[in-house]
């Protein structure tokens, strides 16, 4: 069976490519998924998407997929900066969590420079757009695999 590895989005982040671009960039989450799953690191790995405007769907959605998948990407949006609940759910599973955003959270408004799922994840990547979830998969790809 395929090894599996889950990007999660969270709040807000359905509107990728028409939400504010200037700081997200124009292309949606389902176009760059497209893109992403055909590299060829990529090729032995599947792919899955999930994307909840909703807290406890988030955190249902991280308990569901830790049986199932070698590590997950997460981009929780807002509730990075206000969900220990959250910060508790990454606690409470054994694979790895890779933070990520689009945007470097820490050029932005203060409040956004707080994150209270940091310590829980086993790292964090931000300022890339797009590409922060790839350097994440490639992350989790590398504690599996000989590729670093
Ligand atoms: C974000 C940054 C968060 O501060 C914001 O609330 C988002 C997107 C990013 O990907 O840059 O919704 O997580």
């Amino acid at each position: 069976m395929l090894k599996e590895i889950s990007i999660i989005n969270g709040p807000n982040l359905n509107l990728l490519g028409k939400r504010e671009p200037d700081i997200y960039g124009n292309e949606s989450m389902e176009q760059y998924i497209q893109r992403l799953s055909q590299k060829s690191f990529l090729s032995k790995i599947k792919l899955s998407y999930a994307q909840t405007n909703h807290e406890g769907a988030l955190i249902d959605l991280l308990h569901e997929k830790s049986s199932s998948v070698i590590g997950i990407v997460l981009n929780a949006g807002a509730y990075t900066h206000t969900s220990l609940a959250l910060a508790d759910a990454i606690r409470s599973i054994s694979i790895p969590v890779v933070e990520v955003h689009l945007s470097n959270i820490f050029t932005r408004e203060k409040i956004r420079h707080r994150s209270l799922i940091s310590a829980a994840c086993k790292g964090s990547i931000c300022g890339f757009g797009m590409t922060s979830y790839k350097l994440a998969a490639i992350s989790l790809l590398s504690q599996i695999s000989t590729l670093d």
